[in-house]
């Protein structure tokens, strides 16, 4: 079989190239958002995966995906910056303002029922209510300030607005990263989202609903960090005053 990917690349280039890959590393912890800057091979090594087994089974999906030429998946590489900024508000923004307050409430409330039994429960409460802040600022930031500036980047580039612009990534680069710690501290106190036997409706839904916040801001911030970030910042400087 051809080998497409040699486990040098990063990591984050893989799943800009093959958005596939995301499935095959979240299955195996592997960080492809906060953690795109590392190489493939040194992640593996992070984590003591197995490299060949890694390897073979990323390049076996590649091949079946190419195979399925199911390429009709939008490559956000190419694809207009507006474009792509549309796609993040309006797939992850929005889902994030509908899903943080629910998922505030069912937080609490298992807090509520089930804390006295279950101290990490308090952990969860803190850590989700931290990134909630944190997420909610965020956004306001990124459609208030940076998505329009880049938009206008991308109609007209000026070397002031792309130093304007390059700022303004950098600080929302770290909040990636805290967001991406507290996704973490999450996992960790709740033993990977692991259910007390007989949890109840409440529990189960917030744990699951807590899964799927995790995968969407996953792709969320590679979308991000790895695709629409680099765009701005690999573009060729104007010349100034341009
Ligand atoms: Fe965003
Ligand atoms: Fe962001």
């Amino acid at each position: 079989m051809e080998q497409h990917f040699s486990g040098e690349e990063k990591v984050g280039a893989i799943v800009a190239a093959f958005p596939g890959a995301s499935h095959l590393f979240k299955e195996v912890n592997i960080d492809f958002c906060c953690g795109g800057d590392l190489s493939l091979r040194q992640a593996i090594r992070q984590r003591k995966l197995d490299e060949n087994e890694i390897l073979r089974r990323l390049n076996e999906s590649y091949a079946e995906m190419k195979s399925r030429d199911s390429r009709r998946e939008t490559d956000w590489r190419a694809a207009p910056i507006a474009d792509l900024i549309d796609h993040i508000v309006q797939h992850h923004h929005v889902y994030l303002r509908k899903e943080l307050p629910l998922l505030s409430e069912f937080v609490t409330k298992i807090l509520r029922v089930h804390g006295s039994g279950h101290p990490e429960l308090s952990l969860l409460h803190k850590a989700f209510h931290q990134m909630k802040i944190e997420l909610d600022q965020h956004l306001i930031v990124e459609e208030e300030v940076l998505f329009p500036l880049l938009r206008q980047y991308a109609e007209e580039p000026t070397a002031e607005k792309r130093e304007q612009a390059v700022k303004g990534l950098r600080e929302l680069e770290t909040d990636h990263h805290t967001v991406g710690n507290y996704l973490k501290e999450m996992r960790a106190v709740t033993d990977g989202y692991a259910l007390p036997p007989g949890a109840c409706r409440t529990y189960t839904l917030a744990f699951q609903k807590l899964i799927e916040l995790e995968s969407d801001l996953f792709q969320h911030i590679h979308l991000e960090n790895n695709v629409l970030f680099p765009r701005i910042e690999d573009q060729p400087v104007p010349p100034m005053g341009g």
